[in-house]
Protein backbone atom coordinates (compact mmCIF):
# COMPACT_ATOMS: atom_id res chain seq x y z
CA UNK A 1 0.00 0.00 0.00
CA UNK A 2 2.45 2.40 0.53
CA UNK A 3 4.48 1.39 -1.95
CA UNK A 4 1.62 2.29 -4.33
CA UNK A 5 1.51 5.79 -2.98
CA UNK A 6 4.21 6.20 -3.06
CA UNK A 7 5.11 5.55 -6.73
CA UNK A 8 1.75 7.00 -8.39
CA UNK A 9 2.96 10.18 -8.69
CA UNK A 10 5.90 8.69 -10.88
CA UNK A 11 3.15 6.45 -12.29
CA UNK A 12 0.92 9.41 -13.09
CA UNK A 13 4.09 11.61 -14.62
CA UNK A 14 5.77 8.47 -16.93
CA UNK A 15 2.04 7.96 -18.68
CA UNK A 16 1.36 11.96 -18.83
CA UNK A 17 4.63 12.26 -20.68
CA UNK A 18 4.03 9.31 -23.24
CA UNK A 19 0.97 10.66 -24.41
CA UNK A 20 2.51 13.78 -24.76
CA UNK A 21 5.19 12.28 -27.26
CA UNK A 22 1.97 10.79 -28.86
CA UNK A 23 0.06 13.85 -29.77
CA UNK A 24 3.26 15.43 -30.61
CA UNK A 25 3.71 12.90 -33.57
CA UNK A 26 0.01 13.07 -34.07
CA UNK A 27 0.72 14.92 -37.43
CA UNK A 28 3.54 13.25 -38.70
CA UNK A 29 0.71 10.17 -38.13
CA UNK A 30 -2.17 11.76 -40.04
CA UNK A 31 -0.52 14.08 -42.23
CA UNK A 32 -2.91 16.83 -43.56
CA UNK A 33 -3.63 15.65 -47.81
CA UNK A 34 -1.89 18.24 -49.98
CA UNK A 35 -4.37 19.40 -51.62
CA UNK A 36 -2.36 22.80 -52.78
CA UNK A 37 -2.98 26.66 -52.07
CA UNK A 38 -6.22 27.33 -50.53
CA UNK A 39 -5.51 31.28 -50.46
CA UNK A 40 -5.53 32.37 -54.34
CA UNK A 41 -8.30 30.22 -56.27
CA UNK A 42 -9.27 30.47 -59.56
CA UNK A 43 -11.90 28.52 -62.29
CA UNK A 44 -9.11 27.02 -63.81
CA UNK A 45 -6.96 25.90 -61.29
CA UNK A 46 -8.83 25.38 -58.37
CA UNK A 47 -12.49 24.01 -59.56
CA UNK A 48 -11.57 22.95 -62.53
CA UNK A 49 -9.40 20.02 -61.31
CA UNK A 50 -11.68 19.13 -58.79
CA UNK A 51 -14.88 19.23 -61.28
CA UNK A 52 -12.78 16.65 -63.90
CA UNK A 53 -11.68 14.04 -61.06
CA UNK A 54 -15.11 13.90 -59.16
CA UNK A 55 -17.94 15.41 -61.10
CA UNK A 56 -17.64 15.45 -64.87
CA UNK A 57 -18.30 11.53 -65.28
CA UNK A 58 -21.99 12.05 -64.38
CA UNK A 59 -22.13 16.04 -65.54
CA UNK A 60 -21.02 16.50 -68.68
CA UNK A 61 -22.71 17.54 -72.23
CA UNK A 62 -23.31 14.18 -73.06
CA UNK A 63 -24.56 12.98 -69.82
CA UNK A 64 -26.21 15.76 -67.69
CA UNK A 65 -27.44 13.77 -64.48
CA UNK A 66 -30.08 16.04 -63.24
CA UNK A 67 -29.53 18.40 -66.04
CA UNK A 68 -26.56 20.09 -64.27
CA UNK A 69 -23.18 20.33 -66.34
CA UNK A 70 -19.97 20.81 -64.09
CA UNK A 71 -17.43 19.93 -67.16
CA UNK A 72 -17.77 23.26 -69.12
CA UNK A 73 -17.46 26.85 -67.65
CA UNK A 74 -20.80 27.50 -68.81
CA UNK A 75 -22.74 24.98 -66.47
CA UNK A 76 -20.96 25.18 -63.72
CA UNK A 77 -21.28 28.63 -62.84
CA UNK A 78 -25.03 28.65 -63.60
CA UNK A 79 -24.95 26.29 -60.82
CA UNK A 80 -22.48 28.13 -58.39
CA UNK A 81 -24.97 31.54 -58.88
CA UNK A 82 -28.03 29.68 -58.24
CA UNK A 83 -26.78 27.99 -55.02
CA UNK A 84 -27.31 24.07 -56.37
CA UNK A 85 -23.51 23.58 -56.39
CA UNK A 86 -22.77 24.37 -52.88
CA UNK A 87 -25.77 23.14 -51.38
CA UNK A 88 -25.01 19.40 -53.43
CA UNK A 89 -21.20 19.52 -52.30
CA UNK A 90 -22.01 20.53 -48.97
CA UNK A 91 -24.42 17.82 -48.17
CA UNK A 92 -27.45 20.47 -47.46
CA UNK A 93 -30.31 18.41 -48.93
CA UNK A 94 -31.43 14.65 -49.36
CA UNK A 95 -29.27 11.81 -49.67
CA UNK A 96 -29.73 11.76 -54.00
CA UNK A 97 -28.77 15.59 -54.27
CA UNK A 98 -25.41 14.73 -52.20
CA UNK A 99 -22.81 15.28 -54.28
CA UNK A 100 -20.32 13.39 -55.53
CA UNK A 101 -23.59 11.02 -55.33
CA UNK A 102 -23.20 7.48 -54.11
CA UNK A 103 -19.94 8.60 -52.45
CA UNK A 104 -19.44 7.64 -48.50
CA UNK A 105 -18.16 11.26 -47.32
CA UNK A 106 -18.25 15.04 -48.42
CA UNK A 107 -15.44 15.76 -50.77
CA UNK A 108 -12.28 17.13 -48.75
CA UNK A 109 -12.63 20.36 -46.89
CA UNK A 110 -10.29 21.51 -48.66
CA UNK A 111 -11.84 20.78 -52.02
CA UNK A 112 -14.90 22.77 -50.53
CA UNK A 113 -12.96 25.73 -49.49
CA UNK A 114 -11.41 26.36 -52.76
CA UNK A 115 -15.65 25.86 -54.17
CA UNK A 116 -16.27 28.01 -51.36
CA UNK A 117 -14.52 30.73 -52.35
CA UNK A 118 -14.72 30.65 -56.13
CA UNK A 119 -18.95 30.91 -55.34
CA UNK A 120 -18.58 33.60 -53.11
CA UNK A 121 -16.11 35.59 -55.79
CA UNK A 122 -18.93 36.00 -57.95
CA UNK A 123 -17.78 32.48 -60.02
CA UNK A 124 -15.79 34.21 -62.07
CA UNK A 125 -14.35 32.93 -65.16
CA UNK A 126 -10.31 33.05 -64.29
C1 LIG B 1 -22.27 9.01 -59.97
C2 LIG B 1 -22.82 10.14 -60.68
C3 LIG B 1 -22.67 11.51 -60.10
C4 LIG B 1 -21.51 12.12 -59.68
C5 LIG B 1 -20.10 11.54 -59.60
C6 LIG B 1 -21.88 13.47 -59.33
N1 LIG B 1 -23.21 13.67 -59.54
FE1 LIG B 1 -24.24 15.40 -59.28
N2 LIG B 1 -25.98 14.48 -59.72
C7 LIG B 1 -26.09 13.17 -60.14
C8 LIG B 1 -27.49 12.87 -60.35
C9 LIG B 1 -28.06 11.54 -60.82
C10 LIG B 1 -28.22 14.04 -60.04
C11 LIG B 1 -29.72 14.26 -60.04
C12 LIG B 1 -30.21 14.02 -58.63
C13 LIG B 1 -31.68 14.22 -58.47
O1 LIG B 1 -32.15 15.32 -58.78
O2 LIG B 1 -32.34 13.30 -58.01
C14 LIG B 1 -27.24 15.03 -59.67
C15 LIG B 1 -27.55 16.34 -59.29
C16 LIG B 1 -26.62 17.33 -59.10
C17 LIG B 1 -26.92 18.72 -58.81
C18 LIG B 1 -28.31 19.30 -58.67
C19 LIG B 1 -28.71 19.08 -57.23
C20 LIG B 1 -30.08 19.57 -56.92
O3 LIG B 1 -30.24 20.12 -55.84
O4 LIG B 1 -30.98 19.38 -57.75
C21 LIG B 1 -25.74 19.38 -58.69
C22 LIG B 1 -25.53 20.86 -58.43
C23 LIG B 1 -24.70 18.39 -58.85
N3 LIG B 1 -25.25 17.17 -59.08
C24 LIG B 1 -23.36 18.68 -58.75
C25 LIG B 1 -22.36 17.70 -58.69
C26 LIG B 1 -20.99 18.00 -58.36
C27 LIG B 1 -20.43 19.37 -58.07
C28 LIG B 1 -20.34 16.79 -58.36
C29 LIG B 1 -18.90 16.55 -58.00
C30 LIG B 1 -18.48 16.99 -56.69
C31 LIG B 1 -21.29 15.77 -58.72
N4 LIG B 1 -22.51 16.36 -58.90
C32 LIG B 1 -20.98 14.41 -58.86
C33 LIG B 1 -25.06 12.27 -60.32
C34 LIG B 1 -23.73 12.49 -60.00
Amino acid sequence: MKNLIRFTPIILLFSLSLSGCYYDKENELYPVTACGDTAIVTYELSVKPIMALQCNRCHSPGNPSGNVITSTYEGLSKEAISGNLWYGVNWEGALQTRMPQGALDTLSVCDRTKIKKWIDAGAPNN
